[in-house]
């Protein structure tokens, strides 16, 4: 492994530093409030058209950098954040609780995004999803208990839950999207329930129950009977809702060797309660690729499960965060690590980590994406390389070290040199890049057609990934969510 020496790796972390202090960040009314998606070329400094909404804060490009401020104890920038996006809360009657997916101040005038402007008109979950779990790790860390007890943050979780925790034709208790509705926000079969916005699901659930907590128990609380009663009845609803999306994610997402083995010899067409193949899907829809990429130790959730149409895609963020919010146990998380590590040359390769895995290819191509010309087949969301995924992933690793122990596999130190080797890579590769966003070709050696420079959620991924490793691992906490049992035991009473 080639390594950058010690005052190199220095220059490196402080021009990071600065591109995403001096260029990124954004300032309203004098105040930091966020970061834009990519720098604007740094000679110009103005976003021209063919930057698209680069120039926007984008709240889901924003989560690595606000983790990243609250590490570095720059909690009222995080609580700007969190104020304007609330502040920018759907009231609409149809939109009603959504957060946008990104907003710009243009001559002092807010203007939000929620799908109305974003190429494709595609809508963001996400990022309304992210809120309440940001505001919950912003709590955690400053300890700001008197923000979330605030009279308009516990109206937003209000809002929020009432957009999830209503009457449905469903019963399951996933959150049914269209297509595009994450990061991955172009036609590229991700409709129904995709893993990473039932991951989300879970843990916005969890936080906002938790902030809800805080106000109930808060004896000062001014607010009236029946805000209090509505509180407890979402309070109680939101509880059981997450008990059922954790055994439901846990029976239907997660395979591994000896599970595929008992879903291929499933009967289908059959009808009732008490039956084995709920979702009467056909043995034929299990593809081959999955007896090498499982081996006999690794384990992982799928990327969709629909009727008669699982998608067992990889998808490289809802596995890490299914991790990192203890979604899958401790056991299964190790059988996760193993898989990734088995999967080295694919989902690492040149420049870690690929967005999922395989790609869409020839007809599937066509049909599913509608030619899109940016996600040809191992480019950009369709299996292309986004070193913003990276610092998910050591966290994950480093949270389960410190957790649960040693992950070594036969005395093998494999897990450390992987996360080192891959932390040389972005230090060798992202200054020389630009900080692109993303690279393309099955190993991801090439620049994405169409990636932009200077991306801000790549430089703050990079800055995460080098403060894990180096600076403080047991940082690493700083995405624990709740436990569940816990908040149940303490329930708080009328
Ligand atoms: C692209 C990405 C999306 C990201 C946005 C801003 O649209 O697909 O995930 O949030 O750019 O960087």
């Amino acid at each position: 492994m080639k390594k950058t020496n010690y005052i190199q790796e220095q220059i490196i972390v402080n021009l990071a530093k600065s591109l995403l202090y001096e260029k990124a960040l954004v300032k309203l009314d004098g105040q930091f409030v966020g970061a834009r998606a990519a720098i604007a070329r740094i000679s110009q400094n103005v976003h021209s058209e063919t930057d698209l909404n680069y120039g926007e804060i984008f709240i889901r490009d924003n989560v690595p950098v606000m983790i990243y401020l609250l590490i570095d104890g720059q909690y009222e920038i995080v609580q700007n954040f969190l104020n304007i996006c609330l502040q920018l809360q759907s009231t609409e009657f149809q939109t009603k609780g959504i957060f946008p997916i990104s907003f710009i101040d243009v001559n002092n005038q807010l203007i939000a995004d929620y799908g109305q402007r974003a190429i494709g008109r595609i809508c963001s979950v996400d990022a309304t999803l992210w809120w309440p779990i940001l505001a919950y790790f912003y709590v955690q860390r400053t300890g700001d208990q008197a923000w979330a007890i605030k009279t308009e943050v516990q109206i937003g979780l209000q809002r929020f839950l009432e957009l999830i925790l209503h009457p449905q034709f469903r019963d399951a208790p996933t959150l049914y999207v269209p297509d595009g509705a994450f990061m991955i926000d172009r036609p590229m079969d991700v409709w129904g329930n995709p893993l990473e916005i039932q991951v989300l699901l879970y843990a916005s659930l969890i936080s906002s129950v938790s902030l809800i907590k805080m106000d109930l128990e808060d004896k000062n609380s001014t607010q009236s009977n029946a805000f209090r009663d509505f509180q407890y009845h979402q309070f109680n609803y939101a509880t059981v809702w997450l008990k059922r999306l954790k055994r439901y994610l846990l029976t239907h997402y997660w395979v591994n060797n000896k599970t595929i083995q008992v879903l291929r010899r499933r009967p289908t067409e059959q009808y009732g309660e008490s039956i084995t193949n709920e979702y009467n899907i056909q043995t034929e829809t299990i593809p081959h690729w999955l007896q090498d990429w499982l081996g006999n130790q690794g384990g992982y959730l799928i990327g969709n499960v629909r009727t008669g149409r699982p998608d067992f895609r990889f998808f490289t963020l809802g596995n890490c965060l299914g991790a990192i919010f203890d979604i899958i146990s401790p056991v299964q998380q190790r059988s996760l690590f193993t898989l990734f590590l088995r999967n080295r040359h694919s989902l690492f390769a040149q420049m870690p980590l690929r967005i999922c895995h395989p790609p869409l290819e020839s007809q599937d191509w066509r049909l599913i994406t509608g030619f899109d010309r940016k996600n040809l087949p191992w480019c950009y969301h369709n299996a292309g390389h986004w070193p913003c995924l990276l610092w998910f992933f050591v966290l994950a690793i480093l949270r389960y070290q410190n957790r649960y122990g040693d992950l070594s596999i036969d005395g093998s130190d494999s897990f450390e040199l992987l996360l080192e080797e891959s932390y040389q890579v972005l230090l060798e590769r992202l200054p020389q890049q630009k900080w692109a966003e993303y690279f393309d070709g099955p190993t991801g050696i090439w620049i994405g057609q169409q990636a932009r420079n200077y991306q801000t959620w790549t430089i703050a991924g990079f800055l995460l990934v080098h403060h894990f490793l180096k600076v403080n691992p047991a940082d690493s906490s700083i995405m624990n969510l709740p436990n569940l049992n816990q908040i149940l035991q303490s329930k708080p009473q009328i």
